[in-house]
């Protein structure tokens, strides 16, 4: 077999040889290990294109082979609704391994048999990015894991979809869950969104 080309020109594929990333790897690795409160569970990548973002994202993910769950944000104009609708109530099912949700809508009471009634719910609860992140957060915490976020290339996400994510990860933060994320952008979209008065917390993340 001819020998693999180590400086493989193709952005964003990890290179077979990486070069100068021990140091963070091994740092955010520790902090999963430490759970919650540990200053490299948050992550900021930034620098100028090529500058091997999106690579060091990638070799932040192997948190999977820590038992820590990956959830790969994609930066789109539509982030929150696909985060919503599909990749966290995918990543709920694949972890509970639970395909419907049963509602109650009866019950039995001993002696006099099997009563059953329709059940409206009288609060009905839509499902918000909030909500469905703090199920899943408890949901791994119930199974001794946690939940490792990635968010790349910043600038294609709408600034107030960032602002919810950030806003529920904070949330997660405050309830003390193990929950780490690494945001990766060009320098001035990592200081515009930690401008923004939500991101309080991840102006204690550590900057790479
Ligand atoms: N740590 C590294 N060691 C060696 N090569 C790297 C490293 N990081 C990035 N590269 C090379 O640089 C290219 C660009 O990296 P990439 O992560 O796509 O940059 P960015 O996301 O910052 O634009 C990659 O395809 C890879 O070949
Ligand atoms: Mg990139």
């Amino acid at each position: 077999m001819a020998p693999r080309n180590p400086f493989r020109p193709s952005f964003g594929i990890t290179p077979t040889v990486v070069v100068g990333r021990e140091l963070v790897t091994m740092n955010v690795g520790l902090a999963l290990l430490e759970g919650p409160g540990s200053p490299y569970g948050f992550t900021l990548v930034s620098g100028p294109r090529g500058a091997g973002k999106t690579v060091l994202l990638n070799l932040l993910e192997e948190a999977r082979y820590r038992g820590w769950t990956v959830l790969r944000v994609t930066s789109s104009h539509d982030m929150v609704d696909d985060l919503v609708a599909t990749d966290i109530p995918a990543l709920l099912r694949d972890i509970t391994g639970k395909k419907t949700r049963r509602i109650v809508t009866g019950g039995s009471v001993a002696g006099i048999g099997s009563v059953t009634t329709q059940a409206e719910s009288a609060f009905p609860v839509r499902e918000s990015l909030r909500t469905l992140l703090h199920s899943l957060v408890t949901t791994l915490d119930d199974r001794d894991s946690g939940l490792f976020i990635t968010v790349d290339e910043i600038h294609a996400a709408r600034p107030a979809d960032l602002h919810r994510l950030t806003d529920a990860i904070q949330n997660l933060v405050r309830d003390g869950l193990p929950v780490a994320m690494s945001v990766a952008g060009l320098p001035y979209e990592i200081s515009a969104l930690l401008d923004h008065p939500g991101t309080t917390f991840l102006r204690r993340a550590c900057a790479v």
